[in-house]
């Protein structure tokens, strides 16, 4: 038997090691934890994207009384740079989360394997890797396409 070993390189940064461009998406994806609506899980996360044309947006997760029905933040900034800007790459992508103490969270925190699909589709639409951020207090991880998060993915049928 064969076996394949599936291997993903992710950087591991300091605040100080980060671009400007980077740390201001970050502080957008920051900022719209504070807009996230989370009365159920108090799991409160933003995150924003830069488009091709320097325009940034931001999402946060909003959740329902009928659980499935609320979205992730990733979903909801990539579909609204979808449905505003169709025709614009997404370039950059930063995540935060505050845990339920209110408090930005120590690590960095992943997308779901809904978004890091969602996110796939958006980079192939993009016809690039986008930039990803997951911010962490004590560091960022950066990872050049969610093809490091999402191996063997579904993309085409
Ligand atoms: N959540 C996100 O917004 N993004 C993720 O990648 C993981 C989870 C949200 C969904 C739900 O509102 C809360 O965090 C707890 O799962």
């Amino acid at each position: 038997m064969e076996k394949l070993e599936l291997k993903s390189l992710i950087k591991v940064c300091q605040t100080e090691e980060l671009s400007p461009e980077e740390r201001h998406l970050i502080e957008l994806a920051i900022e719209a934890t504070g807009r996230s609506y989370a009365p159920y899980s108090k799991f409160s996360v933003g995150a924003a994207v830069r488009l091709d044309n320097d325009i940034e947006l931001s999402g946060s997760n909003q959740e329902n009384a009928a659980y499935p029905s609320g979205l992730c933040a990733e979903r909801t900034v990539l579909f609204y740079a979808g449905s505003r800007y169709p025709d614009v790459p997404v370039r950059m992508l930063a995540i935060a989360a505050r845990g339920t103490d209110g408090e930005l969270t120590d690590e960095p925190t992943g997308p779901c394997g809904a978004c890091r699909q969602v996110i796939l589709e958006s980079e192939t639409r993009a016809g690039a890797p986008i930039h990803i951020l997951l911010y962490g207090r004590k560091h960022t991880f950066i990872t050049e396409g969610i093809k490091t998060l999402l191996p063997l993915s579904f993309s085409e049928f």
